[in-house]
């Protein structure tokens, strides 16, 4: 069967910027998919193609089996939460929600059902007849995404749609929305360009760059297994080791220098081949006194910060090489390390990332 969302091979030139460039992609029905990439990468215009605000300079975009080509957006199954929705201020709560529904018709119970269910979905049906300026910013933000589901959309697309909200309330609506989408079923496309919202709502995350989609996968493979330097540095903190493989056997890799890291890889790496190793600091465990283990170090504390949570540290071996950790605050480990304090770093060959970009 077809997939529900099917872009072939689009582009979108504005003159001579190509803001989505030969881009394929298929997304099913029922996903949350999120967008991620940073400023520019052609996010907005991509969600803008699929709405029917903009048409592709070449390539077909089909939603529910459907070619889109010459369909206008209000005949496609299609709605849209815009980054800076605005809501009507004059209108009560509930009368925002049934806008669109009036709008097509719908009067009566009919009506009063519907706009009653909506306010039930997004937690708001004590506060149906207040005026928006009478609620919080989260509580806005669940009015404009009632409204945008009123008619029933099979696709809801979602630009930056927590971008206005603070740290806190922007985590617990996060939670919410995916909730939501959970119940209804309806395939949203999430733009962000905050990764931990991305992880957080997402079951699948295309990483955007310079209009093209350089890995598509779910939130766990992208982190752990990130597919070239780009998608492994663009989510979260991590730590490459350029290097040459000096001896291998069927499941791991050695480098050459004075680094003796032994990595796990199945890619059939021949000696002499250029790798770059990534370690997520999570994974790099620091003490001082020697361990050992296998991948252990010799460094020195360059940098660290304290967390409350936990420490970041940046330390450094003697010939230069840095590594970013984070170590946990437990009692029962050592006191931390200070700042120029020599002490060791190791890491499990399974936790090394073997990147060859
Ligand atoms: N109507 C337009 N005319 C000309 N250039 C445009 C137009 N819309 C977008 N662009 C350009 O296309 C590129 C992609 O823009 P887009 O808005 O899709 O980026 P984005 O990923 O949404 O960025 P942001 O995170 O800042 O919102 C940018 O270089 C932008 O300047
Ligand atoms: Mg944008």
């Amino acid at each position: 069967m077809a997939p529900f969302i099917r872009l072939k091979s689009i582009s979108k030139h504005f003159a001579d910027v190509v803001a989505v460039d030969d881009l394929s992609l298929d997304i099913e029905e029922g996903e949350l998919f999120c967008l991620l990439g940073a400023s520019g990468c052609g996010k907005s215009t991509l969600l803008r193609l699929l709405a029917g605000f903009e048409s592709p300079t070449k390539g077909v975009i089909e939603i529910d089996g459907q070619d889109m080509a010459g369909v206008a957006p209000a005949d496609r199954p299609v709605n849209f939460m815009f980054q800076n929705y605005a809501l009507f201020p004059h209108m009560s709560v509930a009368d925002n929600i049934g806008y669109g529904l009036r709008r097509a018709g719908m009067r009566g119970t009919e009506l009063a059902e519907r706009v009653d269910s909506l306010l039930k979905l997004v937690r708001l049906h004590k506060l149906g007849g207040r005026k928006p300026h009478q609620l919080s910013g989260g509580q806005r933000q669940r009015v404009a995404l009632a409204r945008a589901l009123a008619r029933r959309p099979k696709l809801l697309l979602l630009d930056e749609p927590l971008a206005a909200l603070d740290k806190k309330l922007r985590e617990d609506t996060q939670f919410e929305l995916v909730d939501i989408q959970e119940k209804l079923g309806t395939t949203f496309i999430v733009v962000t360009h905050d990764q931990e919202e991305a992880m957080t709502l997402a079951g699948r995350i295309a990483i955007m760059d310079a209009g093209q989609l350089v890995q598509v996968d779910a939130p766990r493979r992208l982190y752990e297994r990130p597919k070239s330097s780009f998608v492994a540095d663009f989510l979260g903190t991590i730590s490459f080791v350029d290097a040459v493989v000096a001896s291998r056997d069927q499941t791991s890799i050695t480098i050459g220098g004075d680094l003796n890291i032994c990595a796990a890889c199945d890619d059939d790496l021949p000696i002499g081949a250029a790798v770059k190793l990534a370690i997520r600091p999570e994974k790099i465990y620091l003490s001082r006194t020697k361990s050992g283990n296998v991948n252990e170090i010799e460094v020195v504390v360059e940098d660290l910060a304290y967390l409350g949570f936990a420490t970041n540290y940046r330390v450094k071996t003697a010939s230069g090489q840095m590594f970013k950790l984070q170590q946990q605050q437990r009692r029962s480990l050592d006191a931390p390390l200070s700042w120029g304090e020599t002490g060791y770093v190791h890491f499990d060959p399974q936790d090394v990332i073997v990147l060859q970009d």
